[in-house]
């Protein structure tokens, strides 16, 4: 009988648990303003700005709702550059043009200083980056899949998902000429270890920050090329990686201990 009891008391206390973290910790968007100090970063660049968005998974008003609040947020700091670092959207379907547009509608001032890459989710549901591209680039955007852009007196190098798609980096990177300032975005995190050295930073997202986080940092979650660096600044990494814990929720729409994030990088030389 006691059994009963206990087990019903942690299903009820699970169930409390998910249902504060959709109502409350998944609403509560923290601005991080991080200052990363970078080896290979240039002192005619010091004092650049980031903007990170990561993982909006649009799907509905929701995260439409969530995704607006975090451009804004961004945007009211004033970066040089807003990266949108993948996983735009959950998966495919009729109205994720609407859902873009409207979600992105407050960078369009600034759309010329808008760099997007690929994620795993843009190859979900029957679609792919190329009709990402179509969107993003209507809107006047730049959707980097295996291509180096030079934008700002920084060499920006957007590599495709490594969990969905066809990741390039040897050629991206052979494009680059030595002494150059260089970003490498790629969504998945982990692969900061497979990336051909040049780069002073790699912004990724892709891991939720592991979502769901208990004490001493366990999370239950998993996901492939997201499970070494979870979130945060890792300068230790062969190329220094910042990993957002991204805005949106995959699996059931709730977080605990790891609230989402919209981010301000101001790089300076080590
Ligand atoms: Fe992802």
């Amino acid at each position: 009988m006691r059994l009963r009891y206990l087990i019903g008391g942690l299903g009820v206390a699970s169930a409390a648990t998910l249902l504060y973290g959709m109502l409350v910790e998944a609403e509560r968007l923290v601005l991080e303003k991080p200052v990363l100090r970078l080896p290979r970063w240039p002192e005619r660049l010091s004092g650049f700005r980031v903007g990170l968005i990561a993982d909006c998974h649009l799907r509905d008003r929701h995260t439409v709702g969530l995704t607006r609040r975090a451009v804004r947020a961004v945007l009211g700091e004033g970066p040089d550059v807003v990266v949108l670092a993948g996983d735009l959207i959950a998966y495919w379907r009729p109205d994720v043009p609407w859902l873009v547009e409207e979600a992105l509608q407050d960078l369009l001032p600034v759309a010329e200083d808008v760099i997007a890459i690929a994620g795993n989710h843009e190859y979900w549901g029957g679609g792919g980056p190329e009709l990402m591209r179509r969107i993003l680039e209507t809107l006047g955007f730049r959707f980097l899949v295996n291509e180096l852009l030079w934008h700002k007196g920084v060499a920006w190098l957007g590599i495709d998902s490594a969990n969905a798609g066809r990741p390039e980096p040897e050629r991206l990177f052979s494009d680059l000429q030595p002494g150059e300032a260089a970003v490498a975005l790629w969504h998945e995190p982990d692969c900061a270890d497979l990336l051909p050295d040049g780069a002073a930073l790699m912004l990724s997202g892709h891991s939720h920050g592991g979502q769901f986080t208990f004490p001493w940092g366990w999370t239950p979650m998993h996901t492939r090329n997201g499970e070494k660096y979870v979130r945060g600044f890792h300068p230790e990494a062969p190329t220094p990686v910042y990993v957002s814990r991204g805005l949106g929720t995959t699996g059931y729409p709730s977080r605990l201990g790891c609230p989402p994030e919209a981010t301000v990088l101001t790089l300076l030389p080590a």
